[in-house]
């Protein structure tokens, strides 16, 4: 971990018609997929938990929410990465990606690393949907199910007020364990970003309680409770 300093170079929308926010930094910024950033503009009261993921191009993805006040020009310190990213297990033959009310964006480029690494790759997220390449098909999430026994590995992306819901989706029996190796990661806010020890990104684990910030984002599934 380490500060960095990044500018904003451009406000988008993306497929949500959400903002979001593409930084350059002289030095090159690669998060794993669910790290995070403490992001400071020198306006705000207090840093702000971000998620970025590294384009081809080299510069770095903000991905909403972001704060309002940042506009071209605006000059940024970033702290991290921080947190648990995904990691992909090797070898790896056929890849699953599900995604709940959010953006696939944050995975995609997990896809891309299993593409390089030849494996097959199925995204499982509902439209509006970003440009996929064309090796990436997209099914809806009701198509999960059969993915189980398809994928060598799952990663997930969630609020942590899908976890209750997931075995549904998942189409398993209550308290059954996912049949394949799983990490998720679990969206929820996380205001101090481990400085502070708020305990308000606490997530409930089949051994206690971890917290978000600083033990995750991302968990292996079979460890949380849910
Ligand atoms: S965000 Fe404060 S402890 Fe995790």
């Amino acid at each position: 971990m380490k500060v960095y300093i990044a500018q904003v170079s451009a406000l988008l929308l993306d497929e949500r018609r959400r903002l979001a926010a593409r930084l350059e930094s002289e030095e090159l910024i690669s998060p794993a997929p669910g790290q995070y950033f403490l992001a400071d503009d020198g306006a705000a009261i207090c840093a702000q938990t971000i998620f970025c993921v590294r384009q081809e191009e080299a510069s770095l993805l903000a991905l909403p929410p972001l704060p309002v006040a940042w506009q071209p020009g605006s000059s940024l310190r970033l702290l991290g990465p921080l947190g648990n990213g995904v990691t992909l297990p090797r070898p790896l033959r056929r890849l699953a990606l599900a995604v709940f009310e959010e953006s696939p964006t944050n995975l995609l480029s997990l896809a891309r690393q299993a593409n390089q690494q030849g494996a097959e790759v199925a995204l499982f997220a509902e439209p509006p949907l970003p440009a996929l390449p064309a090796w990436l098909e997209a099914s809806p999430l009701a198509a999960l199910p059969e993915a189980l026994t398809w994928a060598d590995f799952l990663a997930l992306d969630l609020p942590s007020s899908s976890l209750p819901h997931l075995r549904q989706h998942l189409g398993l029996p209550s308290h059954a364990a996912c049949p394949c190796p799983a990490q998720a990661l679990v969206r929820l806010p996380m205001p101090c970003g481990a400085v502070a020890e708020c305990g308000a990104c606490a997530v409930s684990m089949r051994r206690g309680w971890r917290l978000a910030c600083k033990d995750g984002p991302v968990f292996d599934l079979n460890d949380l409770e849910w």
